[in-house]
């Protein structure tokens, strides 16, 4: 099973961004939570900030937008060469345009599902998806304690994803541990954010993105 790694600087520190960057180098992709204080209670960073570590770092970006009206902001997140582009279902008016849009923009098209937000009415627009977002946490800070409560949801989201034959990345973040990792993959997540159990680690993080890996890959699903 092929399965993604994707740290979030969340956990970084914020006064070294570009070199926290460089220290993740083996990931597949760089998680960038951007959060408005409005859809969440915390305020991160913007596009100038997210086009700036672009241009220093060759990882893929994975934007992670926890904002209102992603409609209006998603998109330019595209356009300066974020690999995809996440945005919440909870807050987007029109998410088949939108995702339509990010996929025009050149990036795979993300939607995340906070923890009591079903997949059900959503499994009809899976083709338009690149990425579906599992949250296993509310979101909003890092460091808090995985939600096994959201294991059917993965179950279900990826018996659909399966079902609808959409090549899609079934992405899950939050409380993300070599530990948690193995219930999430057996429950068929394919792509993980980590921010704690990376950033967290002293001071080999290749070496928590290796195990973090390794963890997941000796899930064999049926
Ligand atoms: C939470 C963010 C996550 C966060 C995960 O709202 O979306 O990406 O960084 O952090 P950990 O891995 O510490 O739970
Ligand atoms: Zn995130």
């Amino acid at each position: 099973m092929t399965c993604l790694i994707n740290p979030s600087i969340l956990s970084a520190d914020f006064s070294r961004l570009g070199q926290e960057l460089e220290a993740i180098s083996t990931a597949d992709a760089a998680h960038i939570d951007v959060m408005d204080g409005h859809f969440v209670p915390n305020l991160t960073w913007g596009l100038p900030v997210v086009k700036r570590l672009k241009e220093v770092s060759p990882l893929p970006f994975d934007v992670h937008l926890m904002i209102e009206d992603p409609d209006r902001w998603a998109p330019a997140y595209a356009e300066v060469g974020c690999e995809s582009v996440t945005f919440h279902a909870e807050a987007a008016t029109a998410p088949i345009k939108l995702a339509r849009s990010l996929r025009e923009g050149g990036a795979k098209a993300g939607m995340a599902l906070r923890p009591a937000t079903a997949v059900e009415p959503y499994l009809d627009m899976l083709t338009e998806l690149d990425i579906l977002l599992v949250m296993t946490v509310e979101p909003g800070f890092g460091g808090q304690a995985f939600l096994d409560v959201t294991l059917p949801k993965i179950r279900r989201a990826a018996q659909a994803i399966e079902g609808s034959g959409a090549d899609l990345i079934l992405q899950v973040d939050g409380g993300i541990t070599s530990e948690t990792i193995v219930r999430a993959a057996e429950a068929g997540a394919t792509c993980f954010v980590a921010g704690s159990s990376v950033y967290g680690a002293d001071d080999d993080l290749e070496a928590a993105i290796a195990g973090l890996r390794q963890a997941a890959a000796s899930v064999h699903r049926h």
